[in-house]
């Protein structure tokens, strides 16, 4: 029986190599884990997913309780079997998903009451019944119900929504049912308040997670600010700990918040990107629509192992595009993915190779390049 933790291989100033034991596998850290709202990674088979070098795969409370139901997904043997994905799963909570239904949700103290976006049926989430899918889903790491306020947002604001996540915290840990091999995270928020964060910080290893998630970043406050906030948060939290920026980010973003002490992200952005003709490269991105690429015979990128780099050229993925053929977002969803996986690999070498701001020298550099 796997326990559940976090061990270190090698650091680099803040910055941490390590692995993620788990009870689906041992996860190599940092890792940036895809998301798979729906039970599905948008345009990838979870062969093509694992191909790319993923390692965790995120799903979302909110979108698999309204369809197909945490109990049918229960019944047919847990989201792993469900999608076929044997590795392990983090689950977010629903709170932030549910918050950005505007006038569709309605808040008090005790959860959320809201209707689904898909049919308008209402729904209720509190923190323990969110608590309660995320086990039904068979969910290796559950993370608490929260509350993320938009930022800018008052002070006085983001510490009364921050002070009710915390006492929702403590809700969802007494409705976990801990098991060997699965976590629950507890979620830092505070908006950008250094002492906020902090208050945060305590109230949530005051009840005692296995693991610690950054929320309420990503949300407009900008790079520099939330390089800050992380600066600020991360050196609170247990260093034995795995730490969790949540919903973040460009290949800029995780390279600063890895030299900071992040081991996990997760964000829409290399999927989504994928599916809008934008490509990730170690030169900046593409926009493969563009018509500069229609003669292009050369891949995406000469560094990149993935379907689309190793057999088809940039003027092919234009056309795709251009004639709205489905293949398109998918070999440019498995390239971004690559990519990103690649960048996170290349981060966790140079930390054990004891070369790793050297190495973020020469990520910076050649971004700034822009194209090739
Ligand atoms: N995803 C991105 N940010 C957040 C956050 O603050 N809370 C939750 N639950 N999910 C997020
Ligand atoms: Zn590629």
């Amino acid at each position: 029986m796997t326990t559940f933790r976090w061990r270190p291989e090698a650091r680099a100033g803040h910055a941490r190599a390590g692995w993620l034991d788990t009870a689906h596998g041992s996860v190599p850290t940092p890792t940036f884990m895809p998301v798979g709202t729906a039970g599905t990674v948008k345009a990838m088979t979870m062969d093509s997913v694992r191909a790319t070098g993923a390692g965790i795969v995120l799903g979302n409370t909110y979108h698999l309780m309204l369809r197909p139901g945490a109990e049918r997904v229960r019944a047919l043997g847990g989201l792993h079997r469900f999608m076929d994905w044997p590795g392990p799963i983090l689950t977010d909570s629903g709170g932030f998903q549910v918050m950005s239904l505007g006038p569709l949700r309605k808040l008090d103290q005790d959860g959320v009451t809201f209707r689904s976006h898909i049919d308008g049926s209402r729904h209720r989430l509190t923190p323990e019944r969110s608590t309660d899918i995320q086990h039904a889903l068979d969910a290796t790491i559950t993370m608490c119900f929260d509350e993320c306020p938009a930022l800018p947002a008052a002070p006085d604001v983001i510490a009364k929504s921050m002070r009710m996540s915390m006492r929702w915290a403590e809700r969802c840990r007494t409705a976990f049912i801990q098991r060997p091999g699965y976590a629950q995270y507890g979620i830092i928020q505070g908006g950008t308040e250094p002492e906020l964060r902090a208050e945060s910080v305590r109230a949530l290893t005051g009840i005692g997670f296995e693991g610690y998630a950054i929320g309420g970043l990503a949300v407009g406050e900008g790079q520099e600010l939330m390089f800050a906030t992380l600066d600020a948060t991360v050196p609170l939290i247990p260093d034995a700990s795995p730490r969790y920026l949540m919903g973040v980010g460009t290949p800029d973003d995780l390279l600063g918040s890895v030299e900071r002490g992040v081991d996990m992200f997760d964000c829409v952005m290399p999927t989504r990107a994928g599916r809008t003709a934008r490509a990730y490269t170690e030169r900046g991105t593409l926009n493969l629509r563009n018509a500069r690429h229609a003669t292009d015979s050369r891949p995406i990128s000469p560094h990149c192992d993935c379907l689309a780099c190793s057999r088809h050229s940039r003027a092919y993925l234009h056309h795709l595009f251009r004639a709205n053929e489905i293949l398109g977002p998918m070999l440019l969803t498995w390239h971004n993915l690559a990519y990103y996986q690649r960048l996170m690999r290349g981060m966790r070498a140079a930390i054990v190779d004891g070369a790793f701001a050297a190495h973020a020298d020469h990520l910076r550099a050649q971004w700034a390049m822009d194209d090739w």
